[in-house]
């Protein structure tokens, strides 16, 4: 077990790269099975998440192995079309392989995935899509057996855009004879992503970023070389972080226009933030300002993976600011823990008030789950004094190395044995 030192108020100074995206790369993993061929996954990030993903591609009879930051995959030998028990209760996002494996092995077998930290994880809008397109999908008994005779294109409507449904859908679509078109996809730049990764498999599919996603199936899908989108979510943490302890920090390889409504909420609170081709820079001198009310959204609204680091970033700031979280039922769990360093926040409901205050104070903090794990981090930057922070494997599911990052940019942090 590990867990970070963290000295605060000190100036953030440096710069660091951007990992590739864990929420591409984990709908990228699994449309390699669709393949059937050897892929190249360039700028894919070390994270627990994608060790858990290869751990099932290997369990179905794949080979993976790293090469750097390039994960090959070779998916020639699949045989299998289980996932264990144990796999899906490490990463409830396993789901993911469903459609994938329908569409290449015409069955699949895993465990329901259960909720997680968040809250309930339902997958409904995923199984009312797949048995749509000609899967016969038995339910009972916590299990998910699914079948088909052959997946056939045709019009799917989803009732809210869920991200992960909308990949699901595209990655089965390929496998289903005619066209296909989604409604009401999500517009995430993941599945624009998945889109381009799956176009240079040789497959045909438009859209991805808008509300319809159109696949032509039904074509034979071959391996490529693809480079992973940088990773919007870790870009956002860090910018946090320099808006929480101040400085002048760049993100190399990070893409604005994945950022748009985080960038402006900084920029509104103080910040100064340029970006160019090669990244994003952030300056921010002076005490935050509160900023309008933050509602996070499905893309391109706000994103609720930015909500608890933003959240961390104006716990100091001059005046109120009020947090509306529309996507998760539970996503206030760090709350506490910043409590912990002396925040001043109420929670109702869905909302929580956040009164600025002068000072935070270092203290002992656990991360309660990813990016409330995260928050923690760029809380602790702008407190008073040492912070330490434990249950480090929240973040290890999606942050590549934070401790190694937030150094780069001049933070006094380390990972030690506890
Ligand atoms: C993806 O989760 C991301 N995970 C999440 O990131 C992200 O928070 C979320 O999208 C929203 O942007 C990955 O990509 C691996 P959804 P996903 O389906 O696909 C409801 C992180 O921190 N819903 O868009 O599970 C659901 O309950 C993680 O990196 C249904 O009701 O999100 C939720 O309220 C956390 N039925 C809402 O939709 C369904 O069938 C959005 O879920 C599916 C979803």
């Amino acid at each position: 077990m590990s867990r970070l030192l963290v000295y605060g108020r000190k100036q953030l100074r440096g710069e660091t790269p951007i990992q590739g995206a864990k929420n591409s790369v984990l709908p990228i993993l699994a449309a390699t099975i669709l393949t059937g061929d050897t892929v190249a996954l360039q700028h894919c990030p070390h994270l627990r998440d994608v060790d858990i993903s290869v751990q099932i591609l290997r369990a179905l009879g794949c080979d993976a192995h790293w090469e750097m930051d390039t994960l090959v995959v070779d998916t020639a030998g699949l045989k299998g079309w289980k996932i264990s028990d144990i796999l899906m209760r490490e990463m409830r996002s396993s789901a993911i392989f469903l459609g994938a494996m329908i569409a290449r092995c015409h069955q699949a077998e895993l465990s329901y995935p259960g909720g997680c930290e968040l809250g309930p994880r339902p997958i409904d809008l995923h199984l009312a899509g797949l048995r749509a397109l000609g899967t016969d999908i038995d339910d009972s008994g916590g299990t998910l057996h699914c079948q088909t005779c052959g997946l056939l294109g045709r019009e799917l409507v989803l009732s809210l855009p869920s991200v992960g449904a909308t990949e699901n859908l595209m990655l089965a679509a390929c496998g289903a004879e005619g066209c296909t078109t989604i409604t009401n996809a999500a517009r995430e730049p993941e599945i624009v992503d998945l889109q381009d990764f799956l176009n240079a498999c040789g497959a045909e599919v438009r859209g991805a970023g808008s509300s319809t996603v159109t696949i032509i199936g039904g074509k034979r899908l071959h391996g490529c070389t693809y480079t992973v989108m940088p990773d919007r979510i870790v870009a956002a943490t860090y910018l946090c972080a320099a808006a929480a302890a101040t400085g002048e920090i760049f993100l190399r390889n990070a893409k604005e226009e994945h950022l748009t409504t985080v960038t402006a909420l900084l920029r509104e609170a103080g910040c100064e933030i340029k970006n160019d081709t090669a990244g994003i820079a952030c300056c921010c001198h002076r005490r935050l300002q509160a900023v309008g009310p933050i509602r996070t959204a499905a893309y391109p609204g706000f994103p609720t993976d930015a909500q608890a680091v933003l959240m961390a970033a104006l716990l100091r700031c001059q005046g109120t600011n009020v947090f509306e979280e529309n996507i998760f039922s539970n996503r206030y769990r760090h709350v506490d823990e910043l409590v912990r360093m002396g925040a001043d926040i109420r929670v109702s409901g869905r909302v929580a008030v956040v009164h600025g205050v002068e000072q935070l104070q270092g203290a002992c903090v656990c991360c309660t789950d990813l990016r409330g794990g995260a928050a923690l981090c760029v809380a602790a930057l702008a407190a008073e004094g040492k912070s330490c922070i434990d249950q480090l494997r929240h973040l290890d599911r999606g942050y590549e190395d934070i401790c190694r990052d937030l150094s780069a940019l001049g933070a006094d942090i380390k990972r030690v044995a506890s």
